[in-house]
């Protein structure tokens, strides 16, 4: 058996949004509603860095001031647990890639092995929503106002591209992510359920995809 069958029905979802849109808060929700693994990049740094492990020592100042890690750490990091979450029934994953950069690189790898993304969510959500909800919560280092407004700056203008990547890949959904969380999980769901019905395009088939 080649790698590309290895999990022809696996379900692969990524999840695209500015810091506090409810990525995680989603993915966990879709991943049980689907019985697929959620894989966050951010909460595997934030657990090597609790953990004190060679990555984490690495990491650690890039995501306390809300820069991005280099890729080839996130890429390495990645790799198991979603070749893993493939063979499980598939995976949401959430805060990779995170530059059109990544999605390309991802492409090559993860098109090769039959394990590129189906599906992007865009959490569509105001800046000041989205800085009141971290500022509400405060995970950590990366959770004061100026490291928000930082992480809220990358994301326009090394994230927001993706957004295009995908959409020229009709993979896209859009989502208002502005409303209570069962509103929003709900509206991702059935946007999904229809999006696995529907046969692939030529050009996805074309282009499939990270
Ligand atoms: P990461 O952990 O991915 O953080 P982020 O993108 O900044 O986003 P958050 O996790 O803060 O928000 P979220 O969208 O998951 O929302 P959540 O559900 O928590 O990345 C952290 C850092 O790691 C980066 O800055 C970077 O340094 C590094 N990194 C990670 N991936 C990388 C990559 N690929 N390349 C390079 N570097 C990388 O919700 C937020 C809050 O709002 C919660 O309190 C929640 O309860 C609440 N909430 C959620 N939904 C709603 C709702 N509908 N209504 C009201 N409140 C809500
Ligand atoms: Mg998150």
């Amino acid at each position: 058996m080649t790698m590309q069958s290895a999990a022809p029905r696996a379900k692969r979802i990524l999840m695209v949004g500015a810091p506090g849109a409810g990525k995680g808060t989603q993915a966990d929700l879709i991943a049980k509603q689907f019985g697929i693994t959620h894989v966050a990049s951010g909460d595997l740094l934030r657990r090597h860095i609790a953990d004190g492990t060679t990555i984490g020592k690495t990491v650690e100042t890039y995501v306390n001031k809300g820069e991005l890690v280099p890729d080839a750490i996130i890429m390495d990091m990645l790799r198991k647990p979603v070749l893993k979450a493939n063979e499980t029934g598939g995976y949401v994953l959430d805060g990779f890639p995170r530059t059109v950069e990544q999605a390309e690189a991802a492409y090559r790898t993860a098109g090769s092995l039959g394990v590129g993304v189906q599906i992007a969510i865009h959490l569509d959500v105001p800046e000041d929503e989205l800085i009141r909800r971290m500022l509400a919560r405060a995970r950590g280092a990366d959770d004061t106002e100026d490291v928000i407004r930082h992480r809220i700056k990358v994301y326009e203008e090394k994230t927001r591209p993706l957004l295009d990547y995908y959409a020229q890949r009709e993979l896209l959904i859009q989502v208002n992510g502005a409303r209570p969380v069962t509103e929003v999980t709900w509206s991702i769901v059935v946007q999904l359920q229809r999006a696995f019905k529907r046969p692939a395009t030529q050009a996805q088939r074309d282009r499939a995809v990270a």
